[in-house]
């Protein structure tokens, strides 16, 4: 039997489909191709309406593929499994839903599934596990759900509160990675600062901390950063921990304290451009890069002018900047989505075209060194490709045994989201 797993989303999804894809390759399934897949599974996104109506336009698809293959099995899991299951349930071609925070009973729910098409699992299962791609970097989950409850934002009400997963068992899976050949970690949480609030004794600080001590772990990552709750003393606790990529992912969301506290970001934008300066005083090689929503209902034409202020103050390596989306069940849902969709392309063109500027020059003031990368494989073209300490993708020639290693790699060209260079 064969399955098809299609992610949409955050880090969070692509490593819940990494636990998936473990229980199905212990019930005994293969990969395959969406033609010949038996069992569909989409792990689903609902943060704006253009993730789901990705999702819908497959639905679709698989509608038709279903009327021509009867026994086909159609699952939706993730975050839309949770928002939208009402019109989920009203799909008669859809089998089962499982919500973010449910992923522990799929293998309950599968069984009888299975077995309905003649599929028996092996008895007993054998030990489910994450199925981690590839060799190099592998996510790491810390905290789950999330507490904030932006204005904005509907993921609080998809995954549930935020709770804080044992660092004993943080740790213990990070020696494995490490057992196992992993060479960097990305710690995940909706808020990783606030991770070890209702753990006597630990915080995010202390973590890190601990993770830097696991030998044969040479890079650790993290996201996502409430800059709320970013602290100037961890980023020194950062600056002095080797292993600590000086790469800070700080979602800014606006440049206007009035916009700001509309959204319920808990900072003003003076206290971030403070944070964003402490950062740059005292690591001054590291990248800053941000998430920025345009047309939030309340964002008049002088909130936006400070917003695109605010990158050029702090000249960002790389900002995913993104159109409001109103979500029902939020509290700026009813505000409405005052602003037209011509206004919102207007403001969201002009601030990509700003970051485009402001990432070449970034980038540009890396050519001619030589950075430090982790090579992860080969993009299509068969370049050999690694990432900085920085999170800059660098494209180079190569051979095949760096793969997995650390090297060195001279800049020679750049563009706005890459590297391109030669080993010394
Ligand atoms: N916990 C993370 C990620 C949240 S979702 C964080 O706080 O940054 C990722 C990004 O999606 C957010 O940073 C925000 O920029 C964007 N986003 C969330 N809800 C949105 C909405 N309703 N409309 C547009 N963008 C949204
Ligand atoms: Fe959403 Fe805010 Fe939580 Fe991020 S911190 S997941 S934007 S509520
Ligand atoms: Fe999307 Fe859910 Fe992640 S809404 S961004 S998949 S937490």
């Amino acid at each position: 039997m064969k399955y098809y797993l299609k992610t949409y989303g955050c880090q969070m999804n692509v490593h819940d489909s990494e636990l998936v894809a473990g229980v199905l390759e212990a019930f005994g399934l293969k990969r395959g191709a969406l033609q010949e897949a038996d069992l569909i599974l989409l792990n689903t996104c609902s943060v704006r309406d253009r993730a789901e109506q990705k999702v819908r336009t497959l639905l679709g698809e698989l509608r038709k593929m279903k009327i021509i293959k009867p026994p086909l099995i159609v699952g939706v899991m993730g975050c839309m499994a949770v928002r939208a299951q009402d019109y989920l349930k009203s799909l008669p071609f859809v089998d089962f839903l499982l919500g973010p925070e449910e992923l522990g009973s799929l293998p309950g729910l599968l069984s009888p599934i299975l077995k309905k098409r003649g599929f028996n699992p092996p008895t007993p299962l054998p030990q489910i596990a994450y199925k981690r791609n590839r060799g190099v970097s592998a996510l790491v989950n810390i905290t789950s759900g999330c507490d904030n409850f932006c204005s904005y934002c509907v993921v609080p009400y998809l995954r549930g509160r935020e709770w804080s997963r044992r660092p004993e068992e943080i740790l213990q899976e990070i020696e494995d990675l490490a057992r196992w050949g992993f060479r960097e970690v990305m710690l995940l949480g909706q808020n990783v600062n606030s991770y070890g609030k209702e753990i006597e004794g630990w915080n995010f600080e202390r973590l890190l901390e601990e993770a830097q001590k696991i030998e044969g772990i040479d890079r650790i990552r993290y996201t996502t950063s409430h800059p709320r709750d970013f602290t100037k003393s961890l980023v020194l606790k950062i600056k002095n921990l080797s292993k600590v990529c000086e790469h800070f992912h700080l979602p800014v969301q606006s440049g206007s304290s009035r916009v700001l506290n509309s959204m319920n970001r808990g900072y003003t934008r003076e206290e971030y451009l403070d944070l964003v300066s402490f950062i740059r005083k005292e690591i001054p090689h590291s990248s800053i890069t941000t998430d920025i929503i345009v047309g939030y209902p309340e964002e008049s034409e002088e909130d936006f002018l400070r917003t695109a202020e605010l990158m050029e103050r702090v000249h960002f390596d790389n900002a995913h900047i993104l159109t409001y989306s109103p979500r029902p069940g939020t509290s700026a849902y009813p505000l409405g989505d005052p602003i037209p969709s011509e206004e919102k392309a207007r403001r969201l063109h002009f601030l990509q075209e700003l970051q485009r500027k402001h990432a070449l020059e970034r980038n540009s003031a890396l050519s001619g060194q030589v950075v430090e990368v982790l090579v992860e494989g080969r993009d299509p073209k068969g370049h050999l490709l690694g990432r900085t300490r920085t999170n800059k993708e660098v494209f180079f020639t190569g051979e095949d045994y760096l793969i997995g290693q650390l090297t060195l790699v001279r800049v020679e060209d750049v563009t706005p989201w890459s590297l391109r260079g030669k080993r010394p």
